[in-house]
Parts: structure tokens; sequence; C-alpha cells
């Protein structure tokens, strides 16, 4: 698959003097609700973690209300485990009851938890969008080169894939999919930038930090470094 041309975006966090977007991330955790936890866990993500990219208290108290979470104890008439509304230190509920469940609904395929997922793969926020925005039909002469490869059925073909076919259809399907309440035009591949800048965050939560503290120590050791060889100039200046 190496034939394929990669889809380069640059996300505002890239380089060494990126920081997030807090609007855009609101935008990607609208996505992750709305299509993405309907099978992906984010189970290492508190709601209150939320406050992080801007969202006040009160929004994430809303926000827990509307996840519905199981508690440990059964309801006594259908044994079927309780639930309750999720409050703001409780993690993000998972969709599935278990690995059984899960490979049920998704052909025999686990989703993957995606707290991590953007720091697990090489180039992640980048792999991510490269496989929302990325479906297609296999190309001829790659069946014809290798046959084994052609797409079983349930499966579907995604050349950025690692091993090209998938058991995800794709989740991305059209325009305008969730509403933005920022007025940001919900293309698929804006909502493909904005929940794979979201995923960035959700692994990554310190990376400004991370940056500013980093220019913050090169900067220290540079001065620190010329005042160093100054004062060393000025000790030795009349011993030549
Ligand atoms: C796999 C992202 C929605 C089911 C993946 C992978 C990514 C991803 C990046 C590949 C993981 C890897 O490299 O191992 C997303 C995003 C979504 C989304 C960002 C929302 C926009 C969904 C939905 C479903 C789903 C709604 C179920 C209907 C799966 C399954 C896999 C998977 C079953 C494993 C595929 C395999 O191993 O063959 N997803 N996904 N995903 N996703 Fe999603």
């Amino acid at each position: 698959h190496h034939f394929q041309p990669k889809k380069d975006i640059s996300f505002s966090f890239d380089g060494p003097f990126g920081t997030y977007n807090n609007q855009q991330l609101q935008r990607g955790f609208q996505v992750y609700k709305e299509v993405c936890s309907a099978c992906h866990s984010l189970k290492l993500v508190a709601f209150r973690d939320l406050e992080q990219i801007g969202f006040s208290k009160p929004e994430v108290k809303a926000i827990a209300k509307g996840w519905a979470i199981e508690t440990p104890t059964l309801n006594p008439d259908t044994g079927e485990p309780s639930t309750r509304k999720s409050v703001a230190s409780d993690r993000f509920p998972l969709p599935f009851a278990n690995d059984i469940a899960a490979r049920a609904a998704n052909n025999n395929a686990i989703p993957p938890d995606q707290s991590l997922l953007a720091k697990a793969r090489d180039e992640g926020p980048h792999y991510i969008y490269r496989l929302l925005t990325g479906y297609g039909t296999q190309p001829a002469e790659l069946l014809k080169k290798y046959p084994d490869v052609k797409t079983p059925t349930g499966l579907h073909y995604n050349p950025y894939f690692p091993n090209l076919n998938l058991a995800m259809a794709p989740p991305l399907t059209g325009e305008g999919q969730v509403s933005y309440s920022d007025g940001t035009k919900a293309t698929v591949p804006q909502m493909a930038e904005d929940v794979s800048a979201f995923l960035m965050w959700t692994a990554e939560p310190k990376l400004d930090q991370r940056h500013r503290v980093g220019w913050a120590a090169l900067i220290f050791l540079f001065v620190f470094t010329s005042l160093t060889y100054m004062a060393y100039k000025s000790i030795w200046a009349d011993k030549k």
C-alpha cells in the first residue's frame, strides 16, 4: 500500500511551538460523543477532564448526566445491572458490557479503547485522520498483484489500515452528521480532523505544557551557559 498518497493536513499542535485549539477539541468531543462512542470506549478519561478543554463545570455536569453508567448492583426485578446518571468524576462509560458483546456487534473485531490510541500508532492523529477519510475501493492492480488481499465480506478496504481491510465501516459518512454549535461546517474532513485532534488531547493532555516547559528549559540553559562562559572568561582574563 506504499503507492497510496498520504493525506497531509497540519494540526495546531504539530511541531515544537504547537498548542491545542480548544474550540476544535470541543468539536472533536462532539464527534466522539455522537459517532465514535457507540463502539469505542474512552475509559481513561473522566467527564471533569473536559474542563481542561474549556467546558465549564455546569456544562461538564450536563454532559455527564446524559451518559448512563452501570452500577455494581443488579436490578432485583430484572437481574440486569442497574444504571445511574454519570457525574463529573465518573470516567466515560463503556459502550459494550464485555469483549464478547463488542465482538458480536462488530464482525468479530473489538473496537479499541480510544484514550491512548493517538499515542499508540505512528503519527497518531495524522493516522486517525487518514484512516477516517481514506476508505475506498481496492485498486485493480493491487488485486491483480496480491489476490489474497481481496476484502472479505463484512470488512472494509482502507489503504491506511496496516492490514488493508478492517471491521469498522466508514464512521463518518456525510456532511452534517453532527451539527456544530460554533457554526463550523461539519464536512467529513472537518469532523475527521476535529476528532483526531480530540483524541490527541485525550492521549496527551499536557502537550501544551510540555512544549512551554521545554522552551523555558532551553532558554534557561542557553542563558546559564552564556553566564558560565562569561564568568570563565573574566576569572581567567589576567592569567594569560
Ligand atoms: C477501529 C477510529 C467509530 C468500530 C478503529 C481504528 C480507528 C478508529 C483509528 C483503527 C484502530 C487501530 O489502528 O487499531 C474511530 C473514530 C470513530 C470510530 C475516530 C468516530 C468518528 C466507530 C464506530 C464503530 C467502530 C461507530 C462501530 C459501529 C471499530 C472496530 C474497529 C475500529 C470494530 C476494529 C477494526 C479491526 O480491527 O478490524 N476505529 N472509530 N468505530 N473501529 Fe472505529
